[in-house]
Order: structure tokens, then C-alpha cells, then sequence
């Protein structure tokens, strides 16, 4: 029997309401199709930070190498500890450390969802750079709190990162519908986003089976709300990626349904799945979190550990359950009422 070890991280807010979810759905799908799923829980957290002054202990990365994948709910909670201080302390590190450089984010209506748009058939998958441009941490501050004070953050984009996204883009528009919209702000900045639309020209070529495009980000922004439908794969940069996928988020129906994948490409290190929203401090005491989300995000897992079979009966559960109605409106639901009916519909 195959056997897998999973890194759970549930961190902070909703986050330990969705991992649970996600993790009792696995395992149900696991005992179906007959294989093993071991998770490890580490409670890292801002609850952790402030017990013990940091995020994860000094060798979380090597603590969580060995593990076939990590599975995490949310990091953040900004009441006590600063965003700066959280997200660069626990899940922007395992991104980069583990070259997790293709953020795999799909957007579409789960049948049974009213999304926001006339538009209620679109398919769309957004590849994310998830290790460097604009979050590449690089930058400072002088004379802080003076009338004088500058701040600068430098966006780093290399060749290596920039090439192997855009490859990752072409790859999977040949595996679904063969298109490629390729997003940047290259009319107005002039080294790094001319330099990946040179790219993504460059590599046109070698991908002529492709039909490419190039969006600016802010017509992007329109499209998604205009014509949804006329996308098939995005590749956008790192900050890019982010901004356009909380917009599919809202227009697949909400944060709830947003799933995301960190891949690293060439399995040197673990990936990690996460939902693409936050620990929602604003509902974590109402018990209504949407598992929908994290538990995708679980699917994704399964069909990277090469469980597909299993990952398309999860899947198929989240659509029985949507169709009938349950956990499609935002609050309506309890997350245990969700996550009862998606092991039902598992059955
Ligand atoms: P958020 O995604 O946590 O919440 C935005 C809105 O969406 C809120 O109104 C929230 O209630 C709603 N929402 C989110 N997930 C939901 C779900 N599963 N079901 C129902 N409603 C849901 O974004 P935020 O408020 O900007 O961030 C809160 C904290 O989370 C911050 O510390 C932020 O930095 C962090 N954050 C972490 C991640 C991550 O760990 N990957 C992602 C985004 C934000
Ligand atoms: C996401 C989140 C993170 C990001 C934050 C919390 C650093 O918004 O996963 O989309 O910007 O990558
Ligand atoms: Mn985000």
C-alpha cells in the first residue's frame, strides 16, 4: 500500500478549521482508493512567535524536507503579530527555500455557485512566479520617521525564474486549451516586466502550437470581470499573480473556493498546498469558514503525490455538495455542516 508523509501546518485563524476539514475528506478519499496518508501536525504560528520569538523553529526548513508534501491552512494574524514579521517568518521562507516556483491557482464556478459576473463559464488557471519579483524581500529604509525618510523595495527578476515560469505557463496551456496570456506593466516599467515580455516572445517561438498573448495588468484586471471566458492559462508575476487571484477568487463565488498549489516543478523538495485566502480574523470565532477551498487545495496534493483517481473523488464530492446547495453562500453554512457533506457525498 502506498504511504505518504504530509507536513500539516494549520497556523493561524480559520486556518486549523480548514486543514482539519481538508485532512478528514484525504483521508476518507485515502481509505477508499487504498492508500495511506501520515500526517504531522506542527503548530506554527503567531501564537508560537509569541511563546517562543519566531515563527518555526531554526530548522523548520530541514524539519519539513523529508515530507512528501505540506498541506497549510493560513499564516497571519495582525492584531498580534505584524504581517512583515509573520509571512516572512514562516511562509514565504518554505515558498523560496523550496523553490516552490509555480503557484498553481484555478478559477471556476463549482456547479451550484452564483458568481458575481454575467459570465458563469469560465475556466481559468493562474500561474503565479512564487519565489522572487516583487516579493524578493530585497530593500530599506533611512532616516525612518524623519521628513526625509526613504523606502525602497526592489523587485529581482532572473533569467533562471523568469524562463522557467513562463515554460511552466506553456506547458500546462498545452495541456488544457492551448492558450497563454502572459501579464505585466511593461508600458511603464522598463527593465524587469520589457524583460519578461521579451521573454515570453522569445519563448513563443518554441511553443508555436501556443497561441500566446500579452496583457497589461490593469487590462487584465478588466478582462477578468469582462470576458472571464476568453482565458485559458495566466502567467503573471509574483505580486501580479497575487492581486489577480483574489480577483478569481471573487468571481469564482469567494475567498472560500480559491484553491492554490505551491509546485516545486522538479520534486527536489517538498510542495505545499494551501487555500489562497488568509486566516479571516474577521469570521475565525463563527465557526463558518468555507473548507471548499483548502479541501481543493487537498485534491491538488493528491494528484501531485500521483493519487489522481483519489483527487478526482474529492473533487467530485465538492461539486455533489455544491450542487445541492451547501456551503455555496458565504456565512450560510457551518464549516463542520460542509465538511459532513462533502464525506457524504465522498460515499
Ligand atoms: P483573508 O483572505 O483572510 O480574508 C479576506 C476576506 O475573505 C474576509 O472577509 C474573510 O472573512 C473572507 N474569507 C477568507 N477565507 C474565507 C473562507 N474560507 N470562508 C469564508 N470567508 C472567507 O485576507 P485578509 O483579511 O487580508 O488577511 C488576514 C490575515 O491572513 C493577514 O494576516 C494576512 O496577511 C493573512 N493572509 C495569509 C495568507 C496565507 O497564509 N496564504 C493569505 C492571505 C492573507
Ligand atoms: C497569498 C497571500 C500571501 C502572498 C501573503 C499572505 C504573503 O496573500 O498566498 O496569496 O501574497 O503570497
Ligand atoms: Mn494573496
Amino acid at each position: 500500500m502506498n504511504s505518504y508523509n504530509i507536513a500539516l501546518i494549520p497556523g493561524d485563524g480559520i486556518g486549523s478549521s480548514v486543514t482539519d476539514a481538508t485532512w478528514e475528506v484525504l483521508g476518507a478519499a485515502a481509505k477508499t482508493c487504498g492508500f495511506h496518508l501520515e500526517g504531522k501536525e506542527f503548530r506554527w504560528s503567531c501564537a508560537f512567535y509569541k511563546e517562543t520569538g519566531a515563527m518555526m523553529p531554526a530548522n523548520g526548513i530541514e524539519t519539513l524536507r523529508g515530507f512528501d508534501a505540506i498541506l497549510l491552512g493560513a499564516v497571519g494574524w495582525p492584531a498580534e503579530v505584524p504581517d512583515s514579521v509573520s509571512l516572512h517568518g514562516l511562509l514565504l521562507p518554505i515558498r523560496k527555500a523550496f523553490v516552490q516556483y509555480a503557484n498553481i491557482r484555478p478559477h471556476r464556478l463549482l456547479p451550484g455557485v452564483q458568481g458575481p459576473l454575467k459570465s458563469q463559464d469560465f475556466d481559468i488557471v493562474c500561474i503565479r512566479e512564487n519565489t522572487e519579483g516583487e516579493y524578493s524581500g530585497a530593500g530599506g529604509r533611512v532616516h525612518q520617521g524623519t521628513s526625509e525618510e526613504v523606502a525602497v523595495e526592489t523587485s529581482i527578476f532572473t533569467r533562471m525564474g523568469v524562463e522557467r515560469i513562463l515554460r511552466f505557463g506553456f506547458e500546462q496551456a498545452r495541456k488544457r486549451r492551448g492558450r497563454l496570456a502572459s501579464v505585466t506593466k511593461s508600458n511603464a516599467q522598463k527593465y524587469s516586466m520589457v524583460f519578461w515580455d521579451e521573454m515570453t516572445h522569445k519563448l513563443a517561438a518554441e511553443y508555436s502550437d501556443v497561441c500566446v498573448s500579452s496583457f497589461h495588468i490593469d487590462a487584465m484586471a478588466a478582462r477578468m470581470i469582462m470576458a472571464p471566458e476568453s482565458l485559458d492559462v495566466v502567467v503573471a508575476s509574483n505580486l501580479f499573480g497575487d492581486i489577480l487571484t483574489d480577483l478569481g477568487a471573487a468571481i469564482q463565488g469567494g475567498l472560500g473556493f480559491a484553491a492554490s498549489a505551491n509546485i516545486n516543478p522538479d520534486r527536489s523538495a517538498p510542495s505545499m498546498f494551501e487555500p489562497v485566502h488568509g486566516s479571516a480574523p474577521d469570521i475565525a470565532h463563527l465557526g463558518t469558514a468555507n473548507p471548499i477551498a483548502a479541501v481543493w487545495s487537498g485534491a491538488m496534493m493528491l494528484e501531485h503525490l500521483g493519487e489522481a483517481s483519489a483527487a478526482s473523488l474529492v473533487m467530485a464530492a465538492l461539486e455533489k455538495t455544491t450542487t445541492q446547495g451547501i456551503g455555496t453562500v458565504p456565512g450560510k453554512d457551518k464549516t463542520d455542516a460542509i465538511t459532513a457533506a462533502v464525506l457524504a457525498a465522498l460515499d
